[in-house]
């Protein structure tokens, strides 16, 4: 029998306002059942199932508390928020089709749920309504970094897709059965076109934001804005590039958009201007339909990732720092670098790199090169990420010790080892940063899944060797002590519904009242006002001022596109969803004060009041709880299950 580790902290979440239970914690963690030592125990090398349980219940209530199925979407996100909620979903619905064959005796309740096609359909059937309606026009018209989610969102579809397909063709479910037009292939495969068509068009959108006249080289972030060169539209832009070069099958559909390129165009725009393709490609009009494998993606993500490397944009913490401004060019200077840097720190400017880095890995092997920089690159960021949350590797526990009713000190990434967001403490996370969590865990199961490395072989890729995939699992492997210890801290801060809130920490705290948390937030060396170079533009809106909007205008001279035509921040110009009925943000309206971003209220499906019957809960400070808040409570369970797999 397994030691049910979830149940352990269920049970400590229903105690949370006793201060004796918390104690206790630290010595848990290192007292885990499922070690390498105890591989002996026959049991132990089984998964452990109340992951996976976990797992399916964060599923299941994202989509039903907060997926509204007449209307195909999550009405409460916002259009990239959504396109990170339909990732992880996708990301999701691979996880459990991989696990159908432990749909055996032994797998429990869960087991035999996985058992059921529909399950899966189920899910994959929200992914089909999202992607029509999914916001294509409005997202066009946003920063380039709202465009690369779009293209990882459904290039996740499109893996899941691939690897359900090759489960059910090989299933013994399907053998035998008589052989019909259509039948020898998952439906689901009748989706990848769509799903293709939908990462093309918005890859060669967005990759109109590389620009080498500024900072040699590197993605702008959003063309309304002044030039800021950033990590994460960086990372996205390796990320999506080496993902279409990997994963994207072609695309035959040469219709720009929905409908004809014109009726699409920004109606006071002149016509585009040929893509600046990184690879200086006359194929970047292709009238043909875009091939696989097209060469323009790798070389994108290359030049791409050649440029992150070299930007100096990694802190005395080796962390991404945001990005860069260029110093002068408000007032006009002839300065071109990137040298005024925004010291903030967020958790998925870590993260989304990881999955670019893994891919590079993929394609070097393939092209008959090593790659193993690649892979090395990442644990190094990985590593600086969980020093950074407080916790040691080398002893598997958190450097500072849990105190009742008390925030134990920032570390610079989180506190007590989990992870965290600046803004958690304070709950003053945005729409945008209640998804970062998730972002950083999504991608971290990416990179340390049993599969990163691949069983590939037979589709293109090289094969990896032996003595780096030893390395590589050996490396991921020593994390699992520390994921663990995160997707225990977010899974104790889910209500009574089951929904996950946004401040993980808080689920290992036994926080009884505010004070605790208010002396916690004037410790911290956050920044408490825009300071200039540590900005939390993410949080708490794009500064009105010289640096962030300052020469709007000029930006026509770098980047030739119709987004310039349009003035004012991405965000103001973000439509909510209208919902008959109620659930839609606050009309769109673009903000006058510093605060430029569209959100759209948490109810009636995301956050509660307080009630008097119920302990005092720091989630439901701010947003509260939401779709985004529970993304993230399912991608840190998926992380833990894909990562813990390298253990059984
Ligand atoms: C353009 O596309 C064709 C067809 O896929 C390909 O053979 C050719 O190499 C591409 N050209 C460049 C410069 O990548
Ligand atoms: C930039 O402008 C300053 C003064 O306006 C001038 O002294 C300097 O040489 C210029 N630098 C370059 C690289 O053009
Ligand atoms: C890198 O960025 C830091 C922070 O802005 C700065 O202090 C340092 O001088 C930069 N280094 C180089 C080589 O530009």
């Amino acid at each position: 029998m397994l030691v049910p580790w979830a149940v352990v902290v269920v049970a400590a979440t229903a105690v949370s306002a006793t201060s004796t239970a918390w104690s206790s914690l630290p010595i848990d963690l290192k007292d885990k059942a499922r070690t390498r030592t105890s591989r002996d125990v026959d049991s132990s090398a089984l998964p452990d199932f109340d992951v996976l349980d976990n797992l399916f219940a964060a599923l299941s209530d994202m989509q039903t508390t907060y997926f509204q199925n007449w209307i195909g979407t999550w009405p409460d996100a916002i259009d990239w928020t959504r396109a990170v909620m339909s990732t992880h979903v996708s990301a999701a619905l691979r996880t459990i089709s991989d696990e159908f064959e432990l749909s055996q005796p032994g797998g429990g309740v869960v087991g035999c749920v996985l058992g059921k096609e529909e399950v899966v359909s189920g899910y994959f059937a929200d992914i089909i309504g999202y992607y029509f309606a999914e916001d294509a026009f409005a997202l066009r018209n946003q920063a380039y970094d709202d465009m690369l989610w779009v293209v990882l969102g459904w290039l996740e579809a499109i893996q899941f897709v691939d690897e359900h397909n090759d489960f059910f063709s090989n299933s013994a479910s399907t053998a035998g059965l008589p052989s019909m037009p259509g039948a020898e292939a998952w439906y689901g495969n009748r989706w990848v076109p769509a799903f293709a068509h939908r990462a093309r068009i918005f890859w060669e959108l967005a990759s109109k934001g590389w620009d080498t006249k500024l900072c040699g080289g590197g993605m702008v972030w959003n063309p309304r804005l002044t030039p800021y060169k950033n990590a994460v539209t960086n990372e996205l832009y390796i990320a999506a590039s080496i993902g279409m070069y990997l994963y994207f099958p072609g695309d035959s559909n040469t219709s720009p958009y929905v409908s004809s390129a014109t009726s699409e165009s920004a109606p006071c725009s002149p016509s585009p201007s040929p893509s600046p393709s990184p690879a200086g490609d006359p194929n970047s009009t292709n009238s043909q339909g875009w091939p696989a494998r097209d060469p323009r993606f790798i070389v994108a993500a290359q030049e791409a990732h050649d440029w992150l490397t070299t930007s100096n944009m990694t802190n005395s913490a080796g962390l991404y720092a945001d990005g860069f401004h260029i110093s002068g060019y408000t007032s006009g200077g002839n300065n071109t670098r990137c040298d005024e840097r925004d010291e903030m720190v967020y958790t998925y400017n870590q993260g989304v790199l990881l999955s670019g880095l893994l891919g590079l890995y993929q394609a070097a092997l393939r092209d008959g090169g090593s790659g193993e920089t690649y892979l090395r690159e990442g644990h190094t960021l990985i590593q600086n990420v969980i020093r950074a949350t407080g916790f040691d590797l080398e002893h598997n526990r958190p450097i500072d010790p849990i105190v009742p009713n008390r925030v134990p000190p920032w570390r610079g990434l989180g506190r007590v080892g989990v992870l965290e967001e600046a803004c958690d403490a304070t709950g003053e996370c945005s729409q945008d940063g209640q998804t970062f969590k998730g972002i950083w865990m999504h991608h971290f199961g990416t990179f340390c899944s049993p599969r990163a490395l691949g069983s590939k072989s037979g589709s293109g890729f090289g094969s990896t060797s032996e003595a780096v995939r030893t390395q590589h699992e050996a490396e991921c492997r020593r994390y699992i002590p520390w994921l663990r210890h995160n997707a225990r801290a977010a899974l104790g801060t889910k209500d009574d519904r089951g929904l996950f809130g946004m401040w993980w920490t808080a689920g290992l705290l036994g926080l009884r009242s505010t004070d605790a948390v208010d002396q916690a937030g004037d410790a911290e060396p956050f920044p408490t006002s825009d300071d200039g170079n540590m900005v939390d533009y993410r949080n708490r809106g794009v500064p009105h001022n010289d640096i962030w909007m300052g020469v709007v205008d000029a930006i026509s001279n770098i980047l030739p596109r119709e987004a310039s035509a349009k003035h004012g921040p991405a965000r103001a110009q973000q439509k909510p969803l209208k919902v008959a009925g109620g659930g839609s943000g606050p009309n769109g309206s673009p903000s006058t004060t510093t605060s430029t971003r569209t959100e759209s209220r948490s109810e009636p499906w995301g956050s509660r009041s307080q009630t008097q019957s119920s302990p005092w809960d720091p989630n439901l400070r701010g947003r509260g709880r939401t779709v985004e808040t529970q993304g993230g409570g399912l991608a840190v369970l998926r992380a833990l299950w894909v990562v813990s797999r390298l253990e059984v």
